[in-house]
Parts: C-alpha cells; sequence; structure tokens
C-alpha cells in the first residue's frame, strides 16, 4: 500500500454499498467562512437596523412626511387667534378637531378621561362648568390652568395654534353628556351659533 492509497484510506468512510464507497469530502474552508460571515453578518445587521441612523424606516419616513404635512396646514390656517368666532368655526372643521383630538388624548385624558368625561378632572361633556362661562374662557384655562395648578397651564407646553385648536376640541366635546362624573359647577349659557356659511 502505497503513500497515497494510505492517506486515501483515512478519508474513505467505512460503508459500502453495492461496492461503492465514500470519499469524506469536507467542504472548504472558504465555504465555512462565508456561512460564518452571514451568520456574524445577520446578528450585526439586526442591530443596526433597530438603532443605526443609516437606516430610515418606513415609520420614520411616515412620522416625518406627517410633521410637514402638519406643518404646512399650520402654516395655512393663518394667524389663529384664540376669539369666539375662531373657535366656534374650527369646531365645524372635522380635520382641524381630529387634530385637536389627538392632542387631547396625548395630554388631558389622564385626568378628563378618554371621551371627556371626567376623572381628577371635571365632566368636559356635560353643561356645567366650573371656570368657564364663554367658549373663550376654555383658551384661557387651557394656557393659564386654575385651581393652583390642579388644572395644569399648557401655555408654554404647547404652540399657540395648538392650544387654539384643542381649545375648539374641548367646547366641541360639550353636549357628548358622558355619565363618567357628576356635573360640577354652573350650567352656562349654550356657546354661541357658528356663522352663517362660515
Ligand atoms: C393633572 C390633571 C389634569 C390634566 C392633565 C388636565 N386637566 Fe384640565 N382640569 C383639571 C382639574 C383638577 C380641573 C378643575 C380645576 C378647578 O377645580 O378649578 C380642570 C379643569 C379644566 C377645564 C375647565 C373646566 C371647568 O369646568 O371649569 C378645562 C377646559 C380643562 N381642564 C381642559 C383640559 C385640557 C384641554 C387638558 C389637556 C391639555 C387638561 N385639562 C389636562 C385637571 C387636569
Amino acid at each position: 500500500m502505497d503513500k497515497q492509497n494510505q492517506s486515501d484510506k483515512l478519508l474513505i468512510k467505512g460503508h459500502q454499498y453495492d461496492g461503492i464507497q465514500e470519499f469524506d469530502n469536507p467542504t472548504p474552508l472558504w465555504w465555512h467562512l462565508i456561512w460564518l460571515f452571514t451568520m456574524v453578518f445577520s446578528v450585526v445587521y439586526f442591530f443596526l437596523s433597530l438603532e443605526s441612523p443609516w437606516f430610515v424606516h418606513q415609520t420614520d419616513r411616515l412620522a416625518a412626511a406627517q410633521l410637514a404635512e402638519t406643518a404646512r396646514l399650520f402654516g395655512a390656517l393663518g394667524d389663529l387667534q384664540a376669539d369666539e368666532a375662531t373657535l366656534v368655526s374650527l369646531m365645524q372643521d372635522e380635520k382641524w378637531m381630529d387634530f385637536g383630538a389627538s392632542i387631547f388624548q396625548m395630554h388631558c385624558t389622564s385626568c378628563h378621561a378618554a371621551d371627556g368625561g371626567g376623572g381628577i378632572g371635571p365632566n368636559l361633556t356635560d353643561d356645567n362648568y366650573i371656570n368657564v362661562t364663554s367658549i373663550t374662557d376654555i383658551h384661557t384655562i387651557i394656557v393659564d390652568g386654575a385651581n393652583n395648578g390642579a388644572m395644569p397651564a399648557w401655555g408654554n407646553r404647547m404652540h399657540p395654534k395648538e392650544a387654539v385648536l384643542l381649545s375648539s376640541y374641548v367646547a366641541s366635546l360639550r353636549g357628548n353628556n358622558s355619565n363618567r362624573k357628576a356635573p360640577e359647577g354652573e350650567i352656562i349659557a349654550p356657546w354661541p351659533a357658528a356663522e352663517e356659511g362660515g
């Protein structure tokens, strides 16, 4: 048995079928390296995709687009005064009421509940109010707070236009009559009607 045959022997597997033997031919090193590389790469890629600034996610793109759109609409709103006419007419604008609702959901529900029916704070859906006698008072209370901060002041925590849109949204909650919390304060006169064609 020459040298070549001897080393072949080591590489030939012990079994044999119909005279056919199996040569133990290991996968080459480069193949293992590629395999190893893909494993390492997948782990690295996974964490990069979560955190890295190089990856821009669909959701980030959507948020940026929404922000840009809001900024555009905000610009289109023009000068927004917290006066009676503005607050009343905004109540007719479904798009801006949706926007007001989103601010309400973000900041106000912990004390006034998701439907505005009250909790720590009073019910905002009935005809009774503690600090409000006219629709513009809502804006004043939101901006300045009330009762020594029991109702926090939001004036420096949101854009002035947000405060106006939110005020109008809060006014629109009136009449929903959630029975979550009993009425507090006095029954006040209805909000002024929206102007014709406005
Ligand atoms: C930490 C709890 C808390 C949060 C958060 C809060 N409020 Fe209030 N809110 C109160 C309390 C308490 C009062 C009642 C104050 C009083 O007794 O004079 C109140 C009163 C009000 C009133 C006047 C109601 C009335 O009957 O006079 C309005 C309007 C109002 N909140 C709107 C909002 C809006 C809009 C937000 C979100 C930006 C908000 N509140 C967030 C606790 C809160």
